[in-house]
């Protein structure tokens, strides 16, 4: 069956279901989400709103749980991301999945995504005109999961759904609530941390707060 029509025929039994419940008293289920993000997806996958979408292999999405109360933003996928279509499975990335493992944060409470969807050549730092262009999808994604916690990795993320100049080393390591009550906990990019132990220290301290704050969500 094509994909889209079978998304379709997914949203139809959504919609059908919500109405019996509706009608029975019950509360209708909550919306679902994987199923958004999927026709999310399939709208962007594409896209060609850049120039890098000349030089990428393939649009890295994010990948995780649709429900989870945990959002990690990074910069933009590298080249093993680039390959692979998926967010942190480079060398940045093993540290940052091992750090959550080691911390006790299980796989199903957590979902990754990037600030760009596309690899800048070269790893090249993201230009304005990109995130101008690819923040609207992040901000997408942030809306259909609704996570509890954001945590940012590195200066870009945390800059741009901040919405300020400071620097990462100034935002790091603080607990900002976002007009919707989203907890923002920003932190240092994991491949900064690769060969510098003081900031690696730093970054797993970040985590840890993460940690602590999702113990707060899930124990009330
Ligand atoms: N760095 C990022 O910011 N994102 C990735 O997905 C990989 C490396």
């Amino acid at each position: 069956m094509e994909k889209t029509f079978y998304l379709e025929y997914l949203e139809i039994i959504r919609d059908f279901k919500n109405y019996l419940e509706k009608r029975m008293g019950r509360k209708p289920s909550a919306n679902n989400k994987a199923l958004l993000l999927e026709k999310f997806y399939e709208e962007i996958k594409n896209c060609q709103k850049c120039s890098l979408y000349r030089t990428r292999t393939n649009l890295v999405f994010g990948e995780g749980n649709p429900e989870a109360i945990l959002m990690f933003v990074g910069e933009a996928p590298g080249k093993e991301e680039d390959l692979q279509g998926r967010p942190f499975v480079g060398a940045a990335g093993k540290l940052l999945r091992e750090t959550i493992k080691n911390l006790g944060i299980p796989e199903d409470k957590f979902y990754i995504a990037n600030i760009l969807k596309c690899r800048p050549p070269g790893n090249r730092n993201p230009r304005p005109e990109e995130i101008a262009r690819c923040l609207p999808y992040l901000k997408k994604q942030i809306q259909i999961i609704n996570p509890k916690i954001i945590c940012t990795l590195g200066k870009f993320s945390t800059q741009n759904l901040l919405n300020t100049t400071r620097g990462i080393t100034y935002l790091r390591g603080q607990k900002f609530t976002l007009p919707n009550n989203t907890i923002l906990l920003p932190t240092l990019h994991p491949a900064a941390c690769i060969y510098k132990p003081y900031w690696r220290e730093q970054f797993i301290m970040d985590l840890k707060m993460v940690k602590e704050e999702i113990d707060k969500i899930t124990k009330t």
